[in-house]
């Protein structure tokens, strides 16, 4: 019998690179080795993003299309929206009895998130919303409803995936032993940084390079990118090292193109424009077939529609079967 893989993604934005190398070649691979769940959770985007449904309803189809461009096969991945497994929520009310809230305040991944919106919540935190605040406890439910036992995820969300297995020790003790505690997948490929060399590629810090962008974004994005700033002259010796246009050609260029870059890079013999034009080159080899895959879905987006609505109905199914002996186990089974 396959392990069971649950994993999710907010619809907030379009998949960029960082999602391709971070995690995206990842489910690819892991879709051959496991049994995937692989959630639109738009419930928990809706959570920071409660005053504008309209980007949520939008990219719960983009990132839908982007992760089927990557290679996300839909016959063997059960890709699904959150908001139409009703038993997530209903779980998530019951694993609520189970959760302190000042644990909740103290979960490192809540209180990063927190500080990064203050906008939305505050400048110390003190608008935080109940749903915002509870947002761990509803992926947990996200996680075992579906009997997740590994969870693919950057190592961003770690402390949510121990706070799930506290909740699942709880209710285990507390109501029988019928709960997975799930391990996490980390991917071994690092955070990838933004063009300006930026520790992370975020559509908000607008460093990112789009699956879907196209060759005029991407070259002006190239164009712009922070390279050695000891290298004036075109032919002045430089340090690819420190530059984010060779950190770029590492991911996308091929072995002994890559060796060229590097050696005339230090000596000189290679200037920058050229250089980015040919990183250009070579990120577009790799998102053509990308975007070709997802032209189709594109022109056909009854397709898309019907691989949502399969992957939600299994995954209800499974989300059903999981409830019922929940329900048993915590004498709430009057149907
Ligand atoms: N919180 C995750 C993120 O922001 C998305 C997510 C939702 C998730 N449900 C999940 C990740 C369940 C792992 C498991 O990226
Ligand atoms: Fe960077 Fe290429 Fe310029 Fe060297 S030549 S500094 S690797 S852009």
């Amino acid at each position: 019998m396959k392990k069971t893989i649950l994993t999710g993604l907010r619809p907030t934005g379009n998949l960029h690179l960082g999602h391709l190398f971070g995690a995206g070649q990842n489910y690819v691979k892991l879709q051959d080795e496991y049994e995937f769940f692989l959630e639109i959770a738009d419930v928990q985007a809706l959570t920071d993003n409660f005053d504008n449904p309209e980007k949520v309803r939008r990219n719960v189809k983009e990132i839908t299309m982007d992760l089927l461009a990557i290679g996300v096969d839909p016959n063997k991945v059960h890709l699904f929206i959150q908001s139409r497994i009703p038993e997530i929520a209903e779980l998530t009310v019951f694993y609520s009895n189970l959760v302190t809230v000042s644990r909740l305040f103290r979960n490192p991944t809540v209180k990063s998130e927190v500080a990064q919106k203050k906008e939305l919540f505050g400048k110390d935190g003190e608008s935080i919303t109940y749903g915002f605040l509870g947002y761990p406890v509803s992926q947990a439910a996200d996680i075992t409803i579906f009997g997740g036992e590994v969870v693919p995820v950057g190592d961003d969300q770690l402390p949510l995936l121990e706070q799930c297995r506290e909740i699942v020790r709880k209710f285990n003790n507390i109501y029988g032993d019928i709960l997975k505690e799930p391990e996490q997948y980390l991917s071994n490929a690092p955070r990838l940084k933004g063009l300006d060399g930026n520790e992370k590629m975020g559509k908000s810090l607008g460093n990112a390079i789009f699956l879907v962008d196209d060759y005029e974004t991407i070259s002006k994005k190239v164009m712009g990118a922070v390279t050695d700033p000891n290298k004036i002259k075109k032919d002045d010796p430089a340090n690819p090292d420190i530059c984010m246009v060779y950190y770029y050609h590492k991911l996308v260029t091929p072995e002994d193109e890559l060796k060229a870059v590097c050696s005339e890079c230090k000596n000189g013999s290679r200037g920058c424009v050229a250089c980015k034009k040919q990183l250009i080159e070579n990120i577009n080899k790799l998102l053509d077939p990308i975007k070709e895959r997802r032209k189709q879905y594109e022109d056909n987006p009854e397709l898309v529609d019907k691989i949502l609505e399969e992957g939600t109905i299994f995954a209800r199914n499974r989300a059903k079967e999981n409830m019922k002996k929940i329900k048993e186990a915590m004498m709430i089974d009057y149907e």
